[in-house]
C-alpha cells in the first residue's frame, strides 16, 4: 500500500498531555503517530524511553511508530516491544552490528525500522533491504525538531529504486511542511514524519486546527 500517510512526531507536542495529544491528532487524521527516542549521546538530546511509550500507547488507536535515536539499541528491543510499538526504526549508525539489531526487532514481533543521517549514503542499507519493513531517510541532523530541511531527493530516488518491488515503506523525516512535500512523494516517499508543521497552531483543548495541518501536508 503506496498511500501516502502522515505520521505526526509528538516531539512538538505538549509533553504534559501526550495522551490527548495523540488522541487529538489522530482524530484529526493522522495515519500513524511517530515517537522520537533520544539519548543524549547517539544525539545531542534527551527525549524520554520506553516507559513512556508504554504510557502513550492506549491513547494511540492506530500505529505506533517508535524512532530509536539510541546507542546501543539491542539492550532495550524488549522494553520497547513490551511497551506495545508497532514500528521499532534504528539508525545504521548507531553501532556495528544493525544487521544483528534488525534480526532482534521482528524477532520480538515488531516491524523493523533502519534510518540514514544525511551524510550515511544510500548503500549502507543495501544489505538489509530484505529484513526491514521501512527505511527512514532523515532530512534534518536528527535531535531537535524545527530545523531547516536539507534536500535528499537523490538518496530517496536511489533508494526506491534498490527495493524495487519489496514491501519497504521509505519514510521522511524532518522538515516536513507543504513546500517540501511535493519533492519527496515524488522521489518515491510514502511515510511523512511531521513533527512542528502539524503541531503549531493547535492545542489539546482547540485541535481543529492540527487537522488543517495535516491536511495541507
Ligand atoms: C528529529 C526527529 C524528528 C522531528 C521532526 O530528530 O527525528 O521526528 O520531530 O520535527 P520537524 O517536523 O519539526 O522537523
Ligand atoms: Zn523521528
Amino acid at each position: 500500500d503506496r498511500t501516502v500517510k502522515i505520521a505526526p512526531s509528538i516531539l512538538a507536542s505538549d509533553f504534559a498531555n501526550f495522551g490527548a495529544e495523540c488522541a487529538a491528532v489522530e482524530a484529526q487524521g493522522a495515519d500513524w503517530i511517530h515517537v522520537d527516542v533520544m539519548d543524549g549521546h547517539f544525539v545531542p538530546n534527551i527525549t524520554f524511553g520506553a516507559a513512556t511509550c508504554a504510557a502513550i500507547r492506549p491513547h494511540i488507536k492506530g500505529v505506533m511508530d517508535v524512532h530509536l535515536m539510541i546507542a546501543p539499541v539491542d539492550p532495550y528491543i524488549d522494553d520497547f516491544a513490551k511497551a506495545g510499538a508497532d514500528v521499532l526504526t534504528a539508525h545504521v549508525e548507531a553501532g556495528p552490528h544493525i544487521h544483528r539489531t534488525l534480526q532482534a526487532i521482528r524477532g520480538a514481533g515488531m516491524k523493523a525500522g533502519v534510518a540514514l543521517n544525511p551524510g550515511t549514503p544510500a548503500e549502507a542499507v543495501s544489505e538489509l533491504l530484505d529484513m526491514v519493513d521501512l527505511v527512514c531517510v532523515m532530512t534534518v541532523n536528527p535531535g531537535f525538531g524545527g530545523q531547516k530541511f536539507i534536500d535528499m531527493t537523490s538518496k530517496i530516488r536511489a533508494l526506491r529504486a534498490m527495493i524495487g518491488d519489496r514491501p519497504v515503506h521509505i519514510e521522511i523525516d524532518g522538515g516536513v511542511d507543504p513546500t517540501t512535500t511535493p519533492l519527496v512523494v515524488d522521489a518515491g516517499a510514502d511515510v511523512l514524519v511531521a513533527g512542528s508543521a502539524v503541531f503549531r497552531g493547535g492545542s489539546v483543548a482547540n485541535p481543529a486546527p492540527y487537522g488543517d495541518n495535516i491536511r495541507a501536508i
